[in-house]
């Protein structure tokens, strides 16, 4: 039932954009959950948008997760823009490290051939070495570029999902069970209606440091995360969502 024709897809795109109320709305043919080659192909096309969003001295903050690195995999060599740096939105939240936020940073800089730096914090992190290591010159450093980064780009997933996938401590698991948590992303936990419901203790990127930013991108696609998608639009603080049909056509019915 999925792949549209190129005129179908422009049609979508506008009424995400519209739903949502947002500037840019790409969406690839397909459903990423089903198809491994849709993920890739939303990786190709937010890679290409990035390309050329860059700018000499920009800073791009990025998270981890397996939509990430098919952006980072998809990378090509920056020659449009001189000092490009990447940086991890956040330390250690769980993940394993092929999903972790420094991994996919450094894959993508790589790629890009521009510069990065990385962040390390043991995770998860008690409240008396967080202060303490929030101060340590080498990552007060780093924290300072992550909280003025021009762009950012990051997965959305759904709750439920990432709390198993991530060392989530049971509790939390169960009381996201009765539906509290709807969707994460950087470490957050959203409701419904876009409220921050829990924060893995970490260091990085905030939720106010979003407005300060140009431009921030969400890459998530797959029927399963559209009530994530949804839930994680309500901030209001994104411009630009890279998605694929299947997960547009449940955002547009609301479903
Ligand atoms: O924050 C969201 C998750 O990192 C998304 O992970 O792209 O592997 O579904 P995923």
């Amino acid at each position: 039932a999925f792949m549209l024709e190129a005129s179908e897809i422009s049609v979508l795109e506008q009424r995400v954009r519209e739903t949502l109320g947002i500037d840019n709305c790409i969406v690839v043919p397909g459903n990423s959950d089903t198809q491994d080659w849709v993920k890739q192909e939303m990786g190709k096309r937010c890679a290409q948008l990035l390309e050329k969003m860059l700018h000499p001295n920009c800073t791009v903050a990025v998270t981890g997760g397996t939509t990430m690195a098919a952006l980072a995999a998809a990378m090509p060599p920056i020659h449009t823009a001189e000092n490009v740096m990447f940086v991890p939105a956040r330390g250690g939240i769980g993940e394993q490290v092929e999903n972790e936020a420094n991994t996919i940073c450094a894959a993508m800089a790589k790629r890009a051939k521009s510069q990065y730096r990385l962040l390390y914090v043991p995770d998860p992190i008690g409240e008396e070495s967080y202060q303490t290591i929030i101060e340590e010159p080498s990552v007060k450093e780093v924290l300072s570029i992550i909280n003025r980064s021009d762009i950012v780009i990051h997965g959305i997933g759904d709750a439920m999902t990432m709390a198993k996938r991530r060392r989530t401590p049971e509790p939390l698991v169960e009381q996201f069970k009765s539906g509290v948590a709807v969707s994460e992303a950087f470490g957050y936990y959203f409701d419904a209606e876009g409220n921050v419901v829990h924060r893995v203790r970490t260091v990085g990127l905030q939720l106010e440091d979003l407005d300060k930013a140009e431009s921030v991108i969400a890459i998530a696609g797959g029927a399963s995360k559209a009530r994530a998608i949804a839930s994680y639009f309500k901030l209001g603080r994104n411009n630009i969502l890279v998605t694929d049909e299947a997960a547009a056509n449940q955002l547009i019915k609301g479903e």
